[in-house]
């Protein structure tokens, strides 16, 4: 059996990994929660029976097969090389290896084939990158993308536990507790700031979009800008993408390849009002395109609306997804 360790058992995306892992096909496999020293020696139920949560050095020494990390940079920084070291497999949801040439980007659906063999860190794209390739790479595939101008709409779950109590403690009109998560109040607010600002004037998470999608698609050329905005939702992330492509497009085509694409979903009748929302998308693992429609300002471009739920395909499922092709592949015993 597989043994695999959550790193970050507790949090956001900790929690979620284990509704996603108990609704996988990862079965049967031997489960060890880590989380970090507050936490340990508390307790966790997995399909009906009851966990001690370890700290990380000690999953360390019970020589699990997979890691995955959700516990933030830092520590992903620090313990994914040590996990490496023993032939673990670190899947890895923070951005800390990302952009590392030695590290495959993954978006199963799209390059699992660049997981060879001996790569033990594999990262996970962040939340609002999975969900805007997942949309646009079977039409890169077709019409190959020119240039992306994206605006997101990001659900505050994606910044951890710390953001859902600012949240709640300003639903209740309460003074939430320093450290805040946000600069601003959140609750009935809009933040165009998602992480700390970069020298050019953008986010991190802003400049994420930019280097993640060149490299998920590999393709370096490929002209993209956008902003990234905290909006006071709980159920996913939504973003607005204008796409322009360098080979004439053909709105029949554009819904079919949309329908007939894995873990995609095409929600697009606007004569019913159907599109998608955060809402609709929050517990689902697919992500969800609509509102899809010819740029009239400008050839060959297309406006579309994507949503998706950032702790699921945004983290979670993407991530679960990653160690079930890892165990398929039997580069993990079954
Ligand atoms: P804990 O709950 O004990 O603080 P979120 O981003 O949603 O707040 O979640 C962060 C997760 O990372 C939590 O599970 C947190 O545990 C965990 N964590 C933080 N630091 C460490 C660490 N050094 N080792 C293991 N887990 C950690």
């Amino acid at each position: 059996m597989p043994k695999i360790v959550i790193v970050g058992a507790t949090g956001m995306v900790g929690q979620e990994m284990l509704k996603v892992l108990d609704e996988s096909g990862i079965n049967p496999f031997d489960l060890i929660l880590s989380a970090s020293e507050k936490s340990v020696g508390k307790m966790m139920d997995f399909r009906g029976k009851s966990y001690k949560l370890i700290g990380i050095k000690e999953a360390l020494d019970l020589k699990p097969d997979i890691a995955i990390f959700s516990a933030g940079g830092a520590t992903s920084l620090e313990y994914a090389p040590l996990f490496a070291a023993i032939s673990c497999f670190v899947i890895d949801n923070s951005s800390a290896w990302r952009m590392d040439p030695n590290c495959p980007l993954v978006v199963p659906e799209i390059n699992s084939d660049s997981i060879q063999r001996d790569h033990y860190i594999i990262a996970n794209p962040n939340c609002s990158t999975i969900q805007m390739v997942m949309a646009l790479y079977p039409l890169h595939k077709e019409f190959e993308i020119d240039r992306i101008v994206v605006s997101t709409y990001q659900s505050f779950t994606g910044t951890g536990m710390i953001a859902v109590r600012q949240y709640e403690s300003e639903k209740l009109g309460k003074i939430p507790d320093e450290p805040k998560a946000y600069p601003h109040p959140i609750f009935e607010n809009c933040i165009p700031q998602c992480d700390v600002f970069l020298d050019n004037l953008y986010t991190k998470e802003e400049m994420k979009l930019v280097h993640e999608t060149k490299k998920i698609l590999n393709a370096p050329q490929l002209r993209i800008t956008s902003t990234a905005v905290r909006v006071p939702v709980h159920g996913g992330h939504s973003e607005s993408i204008n796409v322009s492509f360098k080979k004439q497009v053909d709105l029949s085509k554009v819904n079919s390849l949309l329908s007939n694409s894995s873990g995609l979903v095409l929600l697009d009748n606007p004569q019913k009002s159907q599109y998608p929302t955060p809402l609709q998308a929050k517990g689902r693992n697919e992500v969800f395109v609509g509102r899809v429609r010819l740029d009239e300002s400008q050839e060959n471009t297309l406006n579309l609306w994507v949503t998706a739920d950032n702790l699921r395909k945004g983290a979670a499922t993407n991530a679960v997804q990653i160690a079930d092709y890892l165990i398929k592949k039997s580069y993990v015993k079954s």
